[in-house]
C-alpha cells in the first residue's frame, strides 16, 4: 500500500495467468477455453478474481492475460468512486469491439458495480451475457452454462447460502502473499460509501474455516497472508467449535501457530474497532506485522460528524498513541476524503494538522465523488478548483512524510519477503515487515527465490521503494 499517488483501494489491476494448477482441471482432450479476468479496486476484488478463477477452471478454463485471444472476459469491477465505475463502461465499450469481430466471446461483469446496477449494465450495454453480484460469484459455472444455451442471466440477490462453501477448495499455485477474505461488508454507513450497499451487511467466516484456508495456502507455499475485509476489526467469526465467536486479535493468535506462515497482516480496519486484545496482539504477536492501514478521513469534528463517523479526530489521535505504545515501530496508513460536502478551509485545516500530528507511512488520498443511493449523495458539492487545490496540498503533506519514512530505513536492517524477480539479473523484490518494497541482489553463495524471508540492510531509499543488501 505504498506508492503516493496510488488510491487504495488499488488501481486497475490484470489477473495475471499465473498457474497451471487450473489447466489441470480441463480433460486433456478437450482444448482450454480461455478466461481473461480485469480486476478493479480492492484487494478483496483481486481475492475474489482468484476465486472466480478457480471456480471456472472446474469448467475448463484456463487464464489468459490477453483479452483478445479470450473465449470469455470477466470485469471484476469497483463502485467506490464514480470514476472507476464509469472506467467498466469504457472497458465494455472496447469489449462490444471485440465481440463484433469473435461473436462467440462471452463477456461477463461481476463485483460490486455488478451489483449496484444489475440489469441496468445490460440495458446501457447490451453486448453483455451476464452479470453477476459480489456475494454470487460461485454461482458463474451455471450462469456461463446458461449464457451458451442463449440466456443472458444476472444474478445480483444476496443468496442465503454462502459462496465460500460452494467454491472449489483453493487450487491455484499460490505466491508467497496470499489475501483471504476473512469478513465482508459494513454496517457502519458513513454517509459517503457504497460498501454497505454493495457488498451488504457485515458477514464473518467461521474461524475453522479460515485457518483450515490458510493452512491450504501454507501447503502451496504461502508464506505471508493479509486478512481481508471491508471492516476487518469487526471480525466476529464462530470459533473452531461453533460454541463462541472469535475476535479479529483471537483470529490473528490462532492462525499464527500454523507452521510455515511467517507473516499475518489485516486491512481495512474502522478505528471504533480497534479493541484493546487487537493492539495489544500487536506488541506480543512477532508474526503480526507491524503495518496498519486505519482510515481516519477528515481531521475536522464537524465534518466527521457529517461523514457519520462515530469518531473525532482526538479520539483517533489517543488510538495512534495506544498502538504506538504497544508497537512504537508500527507504521501506519490512512484513507482521507477532501471536499466532502460542507468543508471550510477550516475544517480541511485541521486534517493537514491531524496528518502533521499522525506522520503516516503512506497515505491514500481522494476527492469525495457523490455516490448514487448515500446520504451524502444530494448534498451541494464544493467548487473543484478548491478541492483539487486542497487535494495538492494533502497529498504534497503525505508525500513528504512517505519520503521520510522511506529515508528512516537506510541502514536498518529488515526482513523481506522474496515475491519475485526484478528487472535486473539477479536482482529480486519483496516486501519489508513495513510493507515497502525492496530490491535485493542475490550473491553466487545466497541465491534467492519467490517465498525466501531474507534479512538485509537497507542502502538506499527511492521514491516508492527500498534498496537493500542481504547480511
Ligand atoms: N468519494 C471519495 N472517496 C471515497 N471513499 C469511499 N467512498 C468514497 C467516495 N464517495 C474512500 C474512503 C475509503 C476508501 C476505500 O475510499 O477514503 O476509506
Ligand atoms: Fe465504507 Fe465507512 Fe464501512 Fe469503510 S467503515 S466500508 S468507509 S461505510
Amino acid at each position: 500500500m505504498s506508492p503516493k499517488t496510488t488510491p487504495s483501494p488499488m488501481p486497475a489491476h490484470e489477473l495475471a495467468p499465473q498457474s497451471d494448477a487450473v489447466a489441470s482441471e480441463a480433460p486433456a482432450t478437450v482444448p482450454a477455453k480461455k478466461l481473461h479476468i480485469k480486476t478493479f479496486g480492492c484487494q478483496m476484488n483481486v481475492y475474489d478474481s482468484e476465486r472466480m478463477a478457480e471456480a471456472m477452471g472446474t469448467e475448463g478454463y484456463v487464464l489468459t492475460d490477453d483479452a483478445a485471444d479470450a473465449d470469455m472476459v470477466l470485469l471484476n469491477t469497483c463502485h467506490i468512486r464514480e470514476k472507476a465505475a464509469e472506467k467498466v463502461y469504457s472497458d465494455l465499450g472496447r469489449l462490444r469491439v471485440l465481440k463484433e469481430a469473435k461473436p462467440s466471446l462471452t463477456i461477463g461483469v461481476a463485483g460490486c458495480v455488478a451489483q449496484a446496477e444489475g440489469a441496468e449494465i445490460r440495458r446501457r450495454m447490451p453486448s453483455v451475457d451476464l452479470v453477476v453480484g459480489s456475494q454470487n460469484y460461485h454461482r458463474l459455472p451455471a450462469m456461463v452454462r446458461a449464457v451458451a444455451r442463449g440466456e443472458r442471466p444476472v444474478d445480483t440477490e444476496f443468496p442465503v447460502e454462502d459462496k465460500f462453501e460452494h467454491l472449489p477448495e483453493r487450487p491455484m499455485a499460490a505466491r508467497p502473499a496470499a489475501f483471504l477474505t476473512v469478513q465482508e461488508g459494513c454496517d457502519k454507513f458513513c454517509a459517503f460509501c457504497v460498501v454497505p450497499y454493495t457488498r451488504g451487511a457485515e458477514v464473518s467466516r467461521p474461524a475453522g474455516r479460515i485457518l483450515s484456508e490458510a493452512r491450504k495456502l501454507v501447503e502451496r507455499g504461502v508464506r505471508e497472508v493479509t486478512l481481508l475485509g471491508q471492516n476487518v476489526n469487526g471480525y466476529h467469526g464462530a470459533d473452531p467449535s461453533g460454541t463462541a465467536h472469535w475476535s479479529l486479535a483471537q483470529l490473528v493468535r490462532a492462525l499464527a501457530e500454523i507452521d510455515g506462515l511467517a507473516r499475518i497482516r489485516y486491512t481495512t480496519s474502522h478505528p471504533n474497532d480497534m479493541t484493546e486484545d487487537l493492539i495489544a496482539a500487536h506488541g506480543e504477536e512477532p508474526k503480526l506485522m507491524p503495518y496498519l492501514h486505519l482510515p481516519v478521513q477528515s481531521g475536522s469534528d464537524r465534518i466527521l460528524k457529517l461523514m457519520n463517523r462515530k469518531h473525532t479526530a482526538e479520539s483517533y489521535l489517543h488510538l495512534i498513541e495506544r498502538i504506538r505504545a504497544a508497537r512504537p515501530d508500527i507504521m501506519l496508513s490512512g484513507d482521507f476524503i477532501v471536499g466532502f460536502p460542507g468543508e471550510t478551509d477550516e475544517d480541511f485545516e485541521a486534517t493537514l494538522n491531524l496528518v502533521r500530528q499522525v506522520n503516516y507511512g503512506s497515505a491514500y488520498t481522494f476527492k469525495y465523488s457523490a455516490r448514487p443511493g448515500t446520504p451524502a449523495a444530494d448534498r451541494p458539492l464544493i467548487a473543484d478548483h478548491i478541492v483539487e487545490a486542497r487535494l495538492q496540498a494533502l497529498k504534497d503533506l503525505t508525500n513528504a512524510q512517505q519520503d521520510a519514512g522511506l529515508a528512516s530505513m537506510v541502514g536498518r536492517e529488515l526482513s523481506v519477503l522474496i515475491e519475485k524477480r526484478g528487472r535486473n539479473e539477479g536482482q529480486w523484490v519483496g516486501k519489508s515487515d513495513y510493507l515497502h518494497a525492496v530490491h535485493v541482489r542475490e550473491t553466487d553463495d545466497r541465491p534467492l527465490g519467490a517465498g525466501v524471508l531474507a534479512r538485509v540492510r537497507v542502502t538506499q531509499a527511492q521514491a516508492n521503494s527500498l534498496t537493500a543488501e542481504l547480511v
